[in-house]
C-alpha cells in the first residue's frame, strides 16, 4: 500500500556527483524529506555507499537505475537491489515480458531470502525526454507518447510489477486502466512558477497529487533552491492541501 503521508510521498533526487554533496543536502532536509533517489550519476561515483548514506539518516531509497538487459542479468541487479533493502527500484518496460516477470520473481525470491521487504517494481515505460516524432520515426513505434506509454505499463502489469514511472500528463489514463492498487511515480514536477528546465511535461505539485500520483520525485526545484528546506516545505504543504 503506497505511503499516505505527504513527507512519504514526497521523493528528492539526489542528482550529484558525490558523496559529501549528498550529504549536505539530506543535512538540511533531515526530518523535512523522508525518501530520496539514488540515480546513475551518483551510483556510478559513489556506489552502495550512497544507499547506505541515506538509510542510516532514516530515509528511504529509490534506486533510479532503469535496468534494461536480458531477463537473467536484469533478475542479479534486482536480487542486489533488495538486498540493499531499497524502497523501490525500476526497470524498463520495453526489455519485454519475459525480463519484467524475471524483475518481478527475483524481487519476490530475495526479499524472501533476505528476510526484507520486497522492493516495490517499477516499470519505465516512455523516457520523458522523447517525443512522438523521436517515437515514430527513429523506434518505428506508431503510436502516440500516451499510447505506447499505457501499452508499456499495461505490460509492466502483467508481468506482475508494481507500477510505473509516468509522466504528469500520463497520470489519468494510466490510474483509469491499471486501478488503484498501481503505483504511480511521477517525475516533471514543478511547483507553480518555477524553471521547467529540460523537463517538457511538467505538472504542479497539487495537480500530480489530484490526477492520482502515489509519489513525486522532485530535483532541482529542491536542490537547486537558495533555501531548499523552504522550498521541500511548500511542496508538502501543496501536496497536504491537494
Ligand atoms: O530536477 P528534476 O526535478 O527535473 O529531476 C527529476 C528527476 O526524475 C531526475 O532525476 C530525472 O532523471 C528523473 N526522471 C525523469 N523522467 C523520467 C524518469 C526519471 O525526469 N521519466
Amino acid at each position: 500500500m503506497p505511503a499516505r503521508n505527504p513527507k512519504d510521498r514526497l521523493i528528492v533526487a539526489l542528482d550529484m556527483e558525490s558523496l559529501a554533496q549528498a550529504e549536505a543536502l539530506l543535512d538540511r532536509l533531515q526530518g523535512v524529506v523522508g525518501a530520496w533517489k539514488i540515480g546513475s550519476q551518483l551510483f556510478t561515483a559513489s556506489g552502495p555507499m550512497a544507499v547506505e548514506l541515506v538509510q542510516k539518516r532514516g530515509g528511504a531509497v529509490f534506486l533510479d537505475l532503469k535496468f534494461h538487459d536480458i531477463p537473467n542479468t536484469v533478475a542479479g541487479a534486482v536480487r542486489e537491489a533488495t538486498r540493499m533493502r531499497v524502497l523501490m527500484l525500476n526497470v524498463h518496460a520495453s526489455g519485454g515480458s519475459a525480463m519484467l516477470r524475471a524483475a518481478a520473481e527475483a524481487a519476490r525470491q530475495a526479499a524472501r531470502e533476505f528476510n526484507v521487504a520486497k522492493p516495490l517494481c517499477l516499470a519505465v515505460t516512455v523516457l520523458t525526454s522523447l517525443d512522438r516524432a523521436c517515437l515514430q520515426r527513429e523506434l518505428n513505434v506508431p503510436l502516440s507518447v500516451e499510447g505506447h506509454a499505457l501499452h508499456l505499463a499495461k505490460l509492466a502489469k502483467d508481468a506482475g510489477l508494481d507500477g510505473s514511472v509516468s509522466a504528469p500528463q500520463e497520470i489519468r489514463a494510466i490510474r483509469n486502466a491499471l486501478g488503484r492498487e498501481w503505483v504511480i511515480v511521477t517525475p516533471g514536477v514543478r511547483p507553480a512558477g518555477s524553471e521547467a528546465g529540460d523537463q517538457a511535461r511538467v505538472a504542479t505539485p497539487e495537480a500530480a497529487i489530484r490526477a492520482g500520483a502515489d509519489y513525486l520525485v522532485v530535483g532541482r526545484p529542491i536542490t537547486a533552491a537558495p533555501d531548499p528546506k523552504a522550498a521541500a516545505t511548500a511542496i508538502l504543504e501543496a501536496m497536504a492541501k491537494a
